[in-house]
Formats: structure tokens, sequence, C-alpha cells
């Protein structure tokens, strides 16, 4: 297991990348969700998903366990929403592509999510609070789309902003 570099804003560039379906769950695509769970552990964060670390291929990790209880790994290829609540739920969302920035957003409360697990299985979990949250925000990476979109233009904008600013001074 190796930790990665985590890709953050200004390089939308990669971050805005569409990902590829993985063909099959291998041994390869196992290695991919070991580096992409240590980097997470590392940063710390809950979730994280391939294209963060430069690959952009459709697997994500998220581990909702708090510090102390034992850890919880979720290993997620090619995820599908196939079904979303009318009911919507906030929560204030970050991203480790765009460190130190929170905002409250709204999302669907529960969805249902078909995905192939860590061993290619086909599995189909049911999601509600911060972990379908947390799904839906990782899923959305996976398409090209970042917390920052579903907030207002002008919020938006002046993000892009600083971070574009802070990359130009050499603070990235
Ligand atoms: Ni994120």
């Amino acid at each position: 297991m190796t930790t990665r570099p985590i890709i953050t804003l200004p390089d939308e560039k990669t971050l805005r990348q569409v990902s590829k379906p993985i063909a099959q769950v291998d041994a390869a695509t196992r290695a991919l969700f070991d580096d992409m769970l240590e980097t997470m552990y590392a940063a710390p964060g809950i979730g994280l998903a391939a294209i963060q670390i430069g690959v952009p291929l459709r697997a994500l990790v998220i581990d909702l366990s708090k510090e102390g209880e034992d850890k919880r790994p979720l290993f997620v290829a090619n995820p599908e929403i196939v079904a979303s609540s009318a009911e919507l739920s906030d929560y204030e969302e970050g991203c480790l592509s765009i460190p130190d920035y929170f905002e409250m957003v709204q999302r669907p409360r529960e969805i249902t999510v078909r995905y192939r697990d860590r061993n290619n299985e086909a599995m189909e979990l049911q999601a509600t609070g911060l972990l379908a949250t947390c799904l839906q925000h990782e899923i959305d990476h996976l398409n090209g789309v970042l917390f920052i979109d579903h907030i207002s233009k002008l919020k938006r904008d002046r993000v892009l902003k600083k971070f574009q600013k802070a990359a130009k001074l050499g603070k990235l």
C-alpha cells in the first residue's frame, strides 16, 4: 500500500474528467483500492474517489468509522444510483480536493446503489444519512462533479478564484 498525492483545485482538468468503468475488479483494482484507502486514512478523510489520486476509473472508498472504532472500509466499483428519495437532507460537506472549505449541500436523504465490491460481486446497498451523502459526493467525482457545483455560482466562483490565486502565488 502506498499513500499517493491527492489532486486538489485548481486542477480542474483532472478533477473534471469522467472516469471509466472497471471491466472487472481484479488484483490491480484491489491494489488501487488499497492505495486509495491508505491515502484517505492518512489525509484523513471519510471518502475518496480514484480520480482524486489521478486515476480515471470508477472506484471509490468510504469509511465512516469514528476514531478509536474498528475500521469499516467500503470498496465500491462502478456504482449506480438506482433509486433516490424525494426527501432531502442537509450536510456540511468538505472534500480532500478542496482543502479547508466547507459548505451546506442538499441531497436526497436516502439512495439505493448497485455496485461491484472488492471481490467483483454484484452488490446493492440502501444508504441513508451521512453514508447516503458520502456515496453521492463520491459518485459525483466519478462524473467530474464537485460538491461546490451544488452551491451558488457566487460562492463557487469565489472558491475557484481562491485556489487559482494560491496556485499562482506558489502556495499550493
Ligand atoms: Ni470530494
